[in-house]
């Protein structure tokens, strides 16, 4: 037995629709609006809701006819009918861009009756990494409690899991998140919005020993578990204006900026080493769970393994796992149905319920 789930995320600026049977996804679609808001240097709300508005009809019947195409013998042909969950991010994300996915899951509640999970944006992040593909391949091996580092434009954040629906809150960002160091160095150096990929690729030609910026939190032997990057990003702006002002040039160099991206980008890795290490120094698990846009990084990966060699890393499988999407949503829909957890039955609205479910951009986890 098993269940189709469709999935719906509009919390940011990506329209994303999935089909999942079980934790088996047979389709992924993400509209990426990332074009739309690259020319304002980061995400407009109002823009987010209008494509969100525009694109989602298209999203889902993509997303059903994908699915169609992947179920081989699974199960009959899925169509909106024959949906048995609607999991839709509730939050954390963007107000206006919420409504949009909230308001849909709703009309076909209505339509079909078809139940709805109102789901957290950052639970869905954790369980990209065990969404399965339509054959029901690749199977993560793990154990309860592990840790979860979620690295994204939004958030940086350590999270204990215990067990589905038992997360405890370890360390967060006092300012800026991991990605949005990045986004905001790009800036600086005029690589365009988002750059965190940008940046991965220039700092392997660099050399990130090139300028020294300081690592968080280091100096004063700081030991709590939470990050900051809005030092960082002064450090490197203050390089950026030192290299300018000295040549009287409002360009830097090719060699500048790939010194500039391999030194920033380095020193952004070593701060959550350092944070990690103290996590685990408290917390013991086996297992840690990589997750969100900057996980898709090769060169965080490495580092990460590379100083934690006692632990199991899981990343998600796919690069399109790594950013927003809905797969991860309709996954840990999945796993709350089958969980025993008395935390994760209260997030499941039965019909009497669904006029109370309403967009919570702050949503928290814990
Ligand atoms: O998870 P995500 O798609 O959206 C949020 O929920 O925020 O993350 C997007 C963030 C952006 O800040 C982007 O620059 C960063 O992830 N990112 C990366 C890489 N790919 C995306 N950062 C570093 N290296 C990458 N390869
Ligand atoms: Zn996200």
């Amino acid at each position: 037995m098993g269940m189709l789930i469709l999935g719906i995320d509009t919390s940011c600026d990506d329209t994303s629709v999935a089909v999942n049977w079980n934790d088996r996804t047979l389709s992924n679609i993400v509209s990426s609006q990332v074009k739309k808001h690259s020319e304002w240097g980061g995400v407009v709300p109002s823009i987010a809701k209008r494509e969100h508005e525009r694109l989602i009809d298209v999203v889902i019947e993509d997303a059903i006819k994908v699915a169609n195409r992947n179920r081989k013998d699974l199960t009959e042909e899925i169509s909106l009918e024959n949906i048995d969950a609607i999991a839709v991010t509730v939050g954390p994300g963007l107000a206006i861009a919420l409504e949009v996915g909230i308001r849909y899951a709703k009309e076909l509640n209505k339509k079909y009756n078809i139940p709805i999970f109102a789901a957290n944006h950052m639970e869905g992040h954790i369980f990209s990494v065990l969404t399965k593909n339509s054959r029901g391949k690749k199977i993560v091996e793990f154990n309860y409690p592990f840790m979860s580092l979620a690295v994204s434009g939004g958030h940086t954040e350590l999270v204990l899991v215990k067990e589905v629906g038992d997360y405890h809150l370890i360390g967060r960002t006092l300012d800026d998140a991991c990605g949005e160091a990045f986004d905001k160095v790009g800036k600086m150096l005029g690589l365009g919005y988002p750059a965190g990929a940008i940046i991965e690729q220039l700092a392997k030609e660099g050399d990130k020993n090139a300028y020294k910026f300081p690592v968080p939190m280091r100096k004063k032997n700081n030991k709590e578990i939470l990050f900051s990057y809005s030092g960082l990003k002064t450090s490197v702006l203050q390089v950026i204006q030192d290299i300018k002002s000295s040549r009287q040039s409002e360009k830097l160099s090719k060699e500048e900026i790939i010194n500039i991206s391999a030194s920033f980008q380095y020193v952004a890795f070593e701060h959550l080493v350092d944070k990690l290490k103290l996590a685990l120094e408290k917390y013991s698990v086996k297992d840690i769970f990589v997750v969100g846009g900057v996980s898709a990084n090769l060169t965080l990966r490495r580092t990460l393994k590379k100083n934690f060699k006692d632990y199991k890393f899981h990343f998600p499988q796919k690069k399109i796992l790594t950013g927003d999407n809905a797969s991860m949503i309709a996954t840990s829909c999945y796993y709350n149905l089958n969980s025993n957890s008395e935390k994760s039955k209260k997030l499941i609205k039965d019909f009497d319920e669904i006029d109370k479910i309403d967009r919570l951009p702050n949503m928290k986890l814990f």
